[in-house]
């Protein structure tokens, strides 16, 4: 059950699956143009700091590794609930070193020794929990964050695995928290980490032996702690979500220095659990009479104010949220993946393997028709109504990032995301740079080259916010191989790339590139990698 994959619903392709289905079996017939990215890998594999051969320049600044998940393996056949492929590049003197292993949970072990995963307890070993025994791992790499300096990757379940930044050996699956409040629940995928602080919330009393009330519990991480706590718990969210007062399901979160940000949809998780390892996928739960609620809890109080959407948001990814001095709002960037008339209990039904790669043209166009969204959310006003404006009329952008480290939750100008450069391509086929200010963007793109989630490294000696490189692999369908591409951040021109990879890496989920211990105690220390 790993939740979250719903993760990278981004990817949701088959999202909009229902809307374009009825002449999809027509279209499908071609072969996928990027169907490399969907085919196994095999399970003994892995590779141990193998050299890339390097074209153009890698700056000296580059002294990290960027960890990017991605599923290798789909043994129940849906391509989010992938068994997860840690692939690592390390940067060194201008070379990069490519490493790779399984996740090796237990969904993987079980794949391995073809047996079935265990199934749900009666009761949660706590109360509102996943009925699952408390130190289930989970498949996790989806991506990945710090706690106390140790890297981990979480899927949508509050069991995080750690491991090893150098072998990517697991270190502990799962993570064992400092604090009492236990384990498993459902959790968010992403997580915010703001000035050191880890911040998330758990999901309770969803699930068939659950026990517990519905209810968010929203959890702050201080600088060097592994300990979480509590800032809010909220029973029964009646009133920002109207279907049975049910927590929604939310795939990330945001913050600022403020307030823990919620963006509720109404989507809503299954009831059923099922064995580790799947996710009851056509168990999803929705509400199209429900709109969508902004909540904005105050990190100092934990009370909660909530603003009414004009229309319903469901977002799989958020870009950013800031408090906009002037205005006294609080201005929220975010990706809506669905349109308002598709309920996501419709749409997850269509993210099996099949959909992806031989129903691909209707996957891309449900790919393509992801709008870009601003949401300004009133202090003065408390309550209000929001009315969601897009900030440019470019569609079909996502995994969205920015330079994380230094704006996250506060004012910024520059998002980059991969782009699906027309409704005619099965994935994402190309990067885009986007100035949130004006709308304006730029894009990378060669025909047949597939990127991954851009992922941005700032130079230290630069200035400007896009002073720096943006970095991902990108899957090259012409030689069908993988290489890392590096980009000047502030021209989108390529300045360098490494590669083949040894075996190329299907399409994937997130990543992130440390070079520091992001909540450390103090001054950011150096991470050895
Ligand atoms: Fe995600």
């Amino acid at each position: 059950m790993t939740m979250c994959r719903a993760a990278c619903l981004a990817t949701l392709g088959g999202l909009v699956a229902g809307h374009g289905h009825e002449h999809s079996l027509l279209l499908g017939a071609d072969p996928n143009p990027a169907g490399l990215g969907y085919e196994e890998v095999p399970l003994d594999l892995s590779y141990d700091h193998v050299p890339l051969q390097v074209e153009g320049k890698v700056p000296s600044f580059l002294n990290g590794t960027l960890y990017r998940g991605s599923p290798g393996a789909w043994p129940d056949g849906w391509w989010l609930d992938g068994l997860i492929m840690l692939n690592a590049f390390k940067f060194k003197d201008g070379q990069v070193y490519y490493s790779m292993q399984w996740n090796k949970d237990e969904a993987y072990n079980h794949t391995r020794s073809q047996t079935t995963g265990p199934e749900p307890l009666a009761e949660a070993p706590v109360p509102g929990g996943i009925p699952h025994p408390a130190n289930s791992s989970w498949p996790t790499g989806v991506a990945f964050h710090q706690v106390a300096g140790e890297i981990v990757g979480s899927t949508g379940v509050s069991n995080l695995n750690s491991f090893d930044g150098d072998s990517l050996a697991p270190l502990e699956m799962p993570f064992a928290y400092g604090d009492s409040i236990g384990a498993p629940y459902l959790s968010p995928t992403h997580e915010q980490t703001l000035d050191g602080y880890v911040l998330s919330h758990l999901v309770t009393g969803m699930q068939k032996g659950s026990g517990g009330e519905p209810s968010y519990i929203i959890t702050s991480i201080k600088p060097g702690s592994r300990s979480r706590d509590v800032v809010a718990k909220i029973e029964h969210p009646k009133e920002s979500s109207p279907f049975k007062g049910l927590p929604s399901f939310q795939h990330m979160q945001l913050a600022t220095s403020e307030f823990y940000i919620m963006v509720e949809a109404p989507c809503y998780y299954p009831s059923s659990a099922t064995h580790v390892g799947n996710v009851d996928w056509a168990g999803w739960q929705s509400d199209l009479l429900a709109s969508g609620h902004v909540r904005l809890v105050s990190r100092a109080s934990g009370e909660s104010t909530i603003y009414p959407l004009s229309y319903s948001v469901f977002a799989i990814h958020h870009i950013n949220a800031y408090h906009d001095e002037a205005t006294n709002e609080i201005v929220i960037d975010t990706i809506q993946t669905l349109p308002s008339f598709i309920p996501c209990s419709l749409a997850f039904k269509n993210l099996k393997m099949e959909n992806y790669v031989k129903d691909w043209k209707s996957t891309g166009h449900g790919l393509s028709m992801s709008k870009i969204i601003r949401l300004r959310v009133p202090l003065d006003k408390p309550g209000a109504k929001i009315e969601p404006k897009q900030i440019t009329t470019m569609t079909g952008m996502e995994f969205p990032t920015i330079r994380y480290d230094d704006y996250n939750g506060k004012p910024y100008r520059f998002a980059y995301g991969t782009w699906m450069s027309s409704g005619g391509v099965p994935t994402y086929d190309a990067l885009v740079k986007l100035d949130v200010q004006t709308g304006e963007h730029v894009a990378w793109k060669v025909d047949g080259h597939y990127p991954g989630e851009p992922i941005f490294v700032a130079d230290p000696s630069g200035k400007e916010e896009d002073d720096g490189v943006v970095m991902t692999n990108v899957l090259d369908t012409n030689k069908n191989q993988t290489y890392v591409l590096l980009l000047d951040a502030k021209s989108f021109k390529q300045i360098g790339s490494a590669g083949p990879t040894p075996h190329w890496i299907p399409h994937g989920f997130h990543g992130r590139y440390f070079d520091r211990k992001l909540n450390a105690p103090s001054a950011p220390e150096l991470l050895v990698v």
